[in-house]
């Protein structure tokens, strides 16, 4: 559902939202509840067609869409990004960094280059994408929204190489939050669960074993990309006008199950015993 349904439909009218990835998925899902809410919005992301597609749909919501091809592992490319950016649509007033890479491979068989292709597409992306625009955001007052995960705070099987890198997008954004507080800038993450329909879920769990990970979410549903919008267009707006350096876990409470099939197991065991 998007925003639309809860907020002044012209929140963001006169402001400009770029979201890095923002071609698909949940940062295409945030990139749209912005636009729904009047923002012009640019994007970037590897493939011209995805692109293409993407800015289709936040047209169709009425934004003014500014779309760059950019890997964000490229700096000179996303200070070309940002330009054009800013010429189409003005200074960016709120930064999302949700460009990432993930796939599941034991620690032992990762080899140091697939270790650092995701460390460069999470973690120095978010790091080039701050820095590209660190100017406008200067002159706007603006915000940063990083995309973590719950991988940064608890350890994941086969996800050594994600967990170091949204590690450390948590703590470049509250390094920036610190440093860039003095030109009026907010740092903040979003800690986004198990969206339904996402390329990450792809990667991460087989789709015939869904039930049994509803089961471990403690408010019994997977997230949708709305979800994680939502969170975005809080924390990009007024009324989180105070709120820097923060983590917002939006995951139905997942985190909260630990080893979600341990706490499965026992409650099948507690079930036994009571029945
Ligand atoms: C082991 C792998 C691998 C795999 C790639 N590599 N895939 N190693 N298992 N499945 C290794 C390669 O062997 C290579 O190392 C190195 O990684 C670089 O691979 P390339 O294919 O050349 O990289 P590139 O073309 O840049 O592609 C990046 C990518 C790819 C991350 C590997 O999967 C990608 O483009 N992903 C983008 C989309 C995506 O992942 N979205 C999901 C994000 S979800 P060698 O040593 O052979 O050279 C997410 C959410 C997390 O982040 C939390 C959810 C709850």
């Amino acid at each position: 559902m998007l925003v639309t349904r809860y907020l002044a439909n012209d929140l963001f009218a006169g402001k400009t939202v770029f979201v890095t990835g923002g071609s698909s998925g949940i940062n295409l899902g945030v990139a749209k509840n912005f636009a729904a809410l009047g923002a012009s919005v640019g994007i970037c992301g590897r493939t011209q067609e995805k692109l293409d597609s993407a800015a289709t749909e936040l047209r169709a919501l009425g934004a003014t869409v500014c779309a760059v091809v950019a890997d964000v592992r490229d700096f000179g490319a996303l200070e070309v990004a940002f330009a054009k950016s800013r010429a189409e649509l003005g200074p960016v007033d709120v930064l999302v960094c949700g460009a990432a890479g993930n796939f599941l491979v034991p620690a032992e068989k990762l080899s140091p280059n697939g270790f650092k292709t995701v460390i460069d597409i999470d973690l120095l992306g978010a790091f080039n994408a701050s820095r590209a625009a660190f100017e406008q955001l200067k002159e706007t007052h603006g915000a940063i929204i990083y995309i973590s995960a719950g991988m940064a705070y608890m350890p994941y099987a086969f996800q050594v190489h994600v967990g170091a890198a949204k590690a450390g997008i948590d703590m470049l954004m509250r390094n920036l939050a610190l440093e860039w507080g003095r030109y009026g800038i907010r740092t903040n993450s979003i800690v986004p669960g198990p969206i339904e329909g996402t390329e990450g879920m792809k990667r991460l769990w087989s789709p015939e074993r869904q039930e049994e990970f509803i089961d471990a979410i403690p408010l019994r549903r997977m997230g949708t990309v709305d979800d994680i919008g939502q969170s975005a267009v809080f924390l990009a707006s007024p009324l989180a006008s105070y709120i820097s350096g923060c983590v917002l876990v939006c995951d139905g409470g997942q985190n909260l199950s630990g080893s979600a099939l341990f706490n499965i197991g026992a409650e099948q065991m507690l079930r036994a015993h009571e029945g």
